[in-house]
């Protein structure tokens, strides 16, 4: 840490990202997903007319990104039409999906409904393993399917995989396989523990020799694919949990995403409704009042509502005190330090915690499936507490 850094006041800039989080209805049952726990309490959807006024509040705002994600935004039987007005309003459009859902014609007509990028997400190259994750035994062929259709239609493939502990020692295993399928980009993304995986963190943790095999493994393929001269990029995306400085979540809170729920409320981040504060919706104002003027975008920005530790670190403005989700899911404060900075007072509790996941042992309980049954459990538990 360094000596005095003033307090900033933020200038506020327009939203570059805008993620449009059609529904969160999913086929998969996955046990890292970051929905929030008590998703089936939000089963009221904005309609087509009400979605497609968000894009252009959102274009009209400044965002020029647009995700439609989920749960799986292939349930929504509206989505050509969203992607439609979203092409028109001049966005670039990334639809992020499972893939369950998709077929050839659904590839062609959101292809020429004007979609830009397409990124399907594999669970494992084992085709028991990943019905096992994933909680269905057809959704890992026609996974594989969908994204050879993705390819044939002209997109480039891209193919996203959470790592963790289940799956983290076929990581060989998975490369090859994207390989195999032609795949131009693929991340390998070390699970992020929000949601459901924060629920399932003990069960999904990977030990820091797995750790290290995985990233060896990565860097030798990476060597392979160079030799054949074969253009498939491997990312690695390490596990906040094992770092000593956070990231610098979302760029900064109401900095430059902004998302937008199921049900209208608009949150900084996809996991915010986590947090103990509430959000505004889309039904209530605006997105440029939500963004400019909400206590809910502007309670995270700048530095002043920073701990005194991180007002004084000089690297505040690089990495923003951390993730503020992180700080409340491990302390119970949200406006804390992301323990996963080794000057937090938590840091030591954040270590132990990873030193508890080194020992690779059967768990005696399973990691919780992300259902609606589940979802009304866990929250019934917490309730009750
Ligand atoms: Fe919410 Fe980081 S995920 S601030």
């Amino acid at each position: 840490m360094s000596a005095d850094h003033a307090s900033v006041v933020p200038s506020v800039t327009p939203p570059l990202w805008l993620l449009a989080e059609l529904t969160y209805r999913c086929p998969l049952q996955c046990s890292y997903c970051s929905n929030p726990i008590d998703f089936h309490r939000y089963h009221q959807e904005l309609d087509t007319q009400a979605w497609c006024d968000v894009l252009r509040q959102g274009r009209g705002l400044g965002a020029a990104q647009l995700g439609f994600s989920g749960g799986e935004p292939l349930i929504r039987k509206d989505l050509e039409v969203l992607v439609e007005e979203a092409r028109s309003l001049g966005f670039y459009t990334n639809l992020i999906t499972s893939g369950v859902g998709l077929d050839v014609k659904r590839v062609n007509a959101l292809s020429a409904a004007g979609l830009d990028h397409i990124q399907i997400s594999l669970q494992a190259a084992d085709p028991d393993l990943a019905s096992a994750l994933a909680g269905s035994k057809k959704a890992h062929a026609n996974k594989l399917a969908m994204a050879r259709a993705v390819k044939d239609a002209g997109y480039p493939m891209v193919l996203n995989v959470v790592i963790h502990r289940q799956n983290i020692d076929q990581i060989g295993d998975i490369i090859a396989l994207c390989d195999q399928l032609g795949a131009d980009e693929v991340e390998l993304a070390n699970c992020q523990y929000y949601g459901w995986a924060f629920l399932n963190r003990r069960q999904l943790m990977p030990t820091r020799d797995q750790l290290k095999r995985a990233e060896d493994e990565t860097r030798r393929w990476r060597e392979r694919l160079q030799a054949r001269g074969r253009d498939m990029t491997l990312h690695f995306v390490v596990p906040d949990y094992y770092e000593k400085q956070p990231k610098p979540c979302m760029g900064g809170w109401g900095s430059i995403f902004m998302t937008v729920a199921p049900d209208g409320a608009v949150l900084p981040c996809h996991s915010a409704r986590e947090l103990p504060m509430s959000f505004p919706t889309v039904n209530d104002l605006t997105l440029h009042d939500i963004w400019y003027q909400s206590d809910a975008f502007n309670r995270f920005r700048g530095t002043a509502w920073m701990p005194q530790r991180c007002q004084q670190c000089d690297q505040h403005s690089v990495d923003f005190a951390g993730c503020r989700c992180q700080a409340y899911l491990l302390t119970g404060d949200m406006t804390d330090t992301d323990p996963v900075c080794e000057f937090s007072p938590h840091h030591a509790a954040l270590e132990s915690m990873v030193e508890d996941a080194q020992v690779i042992r059967v768990l005696e309980s399973g990691a919780i499936p992300r259902n609606v049954h589940m979802a009304r459990q866990q929250t019934s538990t917490k309730d009750s507490e």
